[in-house]
């Protein structure tokens, strides 16, 4: 028989390492979504830096057309290995508005390594306009902010077919098979060879698909690694404790047994 503190520390250690999409569904739709195996996915999970930059690049020359990253800044690009000379240069351009100046008027200067990304669109209403009146949101925290998390992201992207017959399709919408209600005012954005990977990886779909998928997991998560090197470490302390524990117990209880 096993201990009690034993059985504990094993229920413990499953709570950890049971992947989030285990409890999971896709919050949205009926059809089950596309799983992939994400390297930041488990207990042990780390970004793959290449594939970061590779989504980045996705999300700079594709989705930043529509799409704002408000939460981070130029600065936080070190965390995917880009050096500060690459990010001054990234920044550096775009526009932004900054002031009021001393003679109280707004201006335009080039954005700075620590300002947060320059958004597409002045305000809500001309993103509005922009998109038949749909809201392009924020990706920042778009992975965190949708049931399925990554695996949504990627089944999004990867669900756009044709309307089925009999099908009430509004003006303007495209029809995907994971988003809730099946229309989604977003145009198909990925297709082989939109973008030009500059490590040479051949930018077939499902690598693009995959690649902005882990620069989004990293942008709602820019501290993931820390976090769970940090769980790590604490689960090493709590095992070393708990056999500590476990001998004191016996040494006090020999006596009495
Ligand atoms: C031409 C503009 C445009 C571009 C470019 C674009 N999107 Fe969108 N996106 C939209 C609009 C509009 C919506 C809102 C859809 C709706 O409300 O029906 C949206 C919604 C989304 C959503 C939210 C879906 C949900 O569950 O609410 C995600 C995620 C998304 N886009 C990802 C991307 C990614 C990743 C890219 C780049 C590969 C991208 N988009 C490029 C216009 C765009």
């Amino acid at each position: 028989m096993l201990s009690k503190p034993f059985n504990f520390f094993i229920c413990f250690l499953f709570l950890f390492t049971v992947p989030n999409s285990f409890f999971v569904k896709a919050a949205t739709s009926n059809v089950d979504l596309i799983q992939q195996n994400w390297p930041f996915n488990g207990i042990f999970g780390r970004f793959d830096k290449a594939s970061l930059q590779r989504g980045f690049k996705v999300y700079s020359e594709v989705c930043s057309a529509c799409h704002g990253l408000r939460h981070i800044s130029y600065r936080d690009l070190e965390g995917i290995g880009y050096s500060n000379d690459e990010i001054k240069v990234i920044a550096g351009e775009y526009e932004i508005t900054d002031g009021p100046n001393d003679e109280g008027e707004m201006f335009t200067r080039d954005a700075k390594m620590s300002d947060k990304f320059v958004g597409p669109y002045e305000n809500d209403k001309i993103a509005r306009l922009a998109n038949n009146g749909a809201y392009p949101p924020d990706l920042s925290l778009i992975v965190k902010a949708r049931g399925g998390g990554a695996d949504y992201i990627y089944s999004l992207l990867n669900g756009y077919k044709d309307f089925p017959e009999n099908f009430e399709a509004s003006e303007g919408m495209y029809y995907n098979e994971y988003y809730p209600g099946n229309q989604i005012a977003m145009p198909p954005q990925i297709e082989d060879d939109i973008v030009e990977f500059d490590d040479g990886t051949i930018a077939t779909h499902n690598q693009i698909a995959r690649d902005i998928t882990s620069f989004l997991a990293w942008t709602a998560e820019p501290e993931l690694e820390r976090r769970k090197s940090l769980g790590v470490k604490t689960l090493f302390f709590l095992v070393l404790i708990t056999i500590m524990l476990l001998g004191v117990k016996r040494k006090v209880w020999k006596h009495l047994d």
